[in-house]
């Protein structure tokens, strides 16, 4: 496979194959990953691979996390910007109206939206669950490279048939994620990843989730 038809191919899958996935293929993906570039080469990246029972204990405390009183634990991080202005606020919108469509939950279906939200903290029910970690004293620029880093683990994943989902959601519950999967105290959470074998004809790994013009992100001056 090509980097072009890798790029093309990768889309947050949120449906998976009831299969599991051989960890050979994962230590590979991973390994290779470590080739993403980084200021000073710092990698400042880490991933905690949970699969099996630790998946399935981290399920389990998670719905325990989920009763408990709002506040109960503190997010890593503000995920947008307060009081999000357009466009990018339209653009969130319309990935959420078009996710919820593809599964049948309408605009006012509020009970629906809850639940598929939740869906995020079964890690869609994946055979495997990452979490991608950093030491807490780094900044802006490392952030950056960890996010090259993730993109290079779904392209490589992508390569391999596997698909995957980047979650933000999982940052809102790090005392629980820490805990379970034994992620430092001093290290900042910013995602989980979702990873296992797509099934490609499940409607909410289809719906169209468009870019915009060219024009409105890049600029070629001469
Ligand atoms: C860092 C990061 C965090 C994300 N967090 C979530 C999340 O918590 N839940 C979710 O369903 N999708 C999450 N996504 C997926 C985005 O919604 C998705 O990438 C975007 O809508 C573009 O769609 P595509 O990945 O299918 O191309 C996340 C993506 C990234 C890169």
């Amino acid at each position: 496979m090509d980097v072009s038809t890798a790029v093309e191919q990768r889309r947050s899958t949120r449906h998976f194959a009831a299969r599991p996935v051989d960890q050979a293929i994962l230590l590979r993906v991973f390994a290779q990953a470590g080739n993403a570039p980084s200021g000073g080469n710092l990698q400042p990246w880490h991933a905690t691979v949970l699969a099996g029972d630790r998946l399935a204990d981290l399920r389990r405390q998670m719905q325990v996390a989920l009763q408990a009183p709002p506040g109960s634990e503190m997010p890593e991080y503000r995920i947008y910007p307060e009081n999000l202005p357009d466009p990018w606020r339209s653009r969130r919108s319309a990935n959420g109206e078009a996710m919820y469509a593809s599964v049948g939950i309408g605009r006012d279906d509020r009970g629906g939206r809850m639940a598929q939200v939740m869906r995020n903290f079964t890690f869609f029910d994946a055979p495997v669950g990452a979490f991608v970690h950093m030491p807490r004293i780094m900044g802006p620029p490392q952030w950056a490279d960890v996010g090259m880093w993730l993109q290079t683990v779904m392209l490589l994943l992508v390569e391999q048939g596997l698909a995957s989902c980047a979650q933000e959601a999982w940052s809102a519950y790090p005392d629980t994620v820490k805990r379970v999967a034994g992620i430092p105290d001093d290290h900042v959470l910013f995602c989980g990843l979702a990873i296992g074998w797509p099934e490609p004809d499940a409607a909410i790994n289809r719906f169209a989730n468009p870019r915009v013009a060219l024009e409105d992100t890049v600029r070629f001056l001469d």
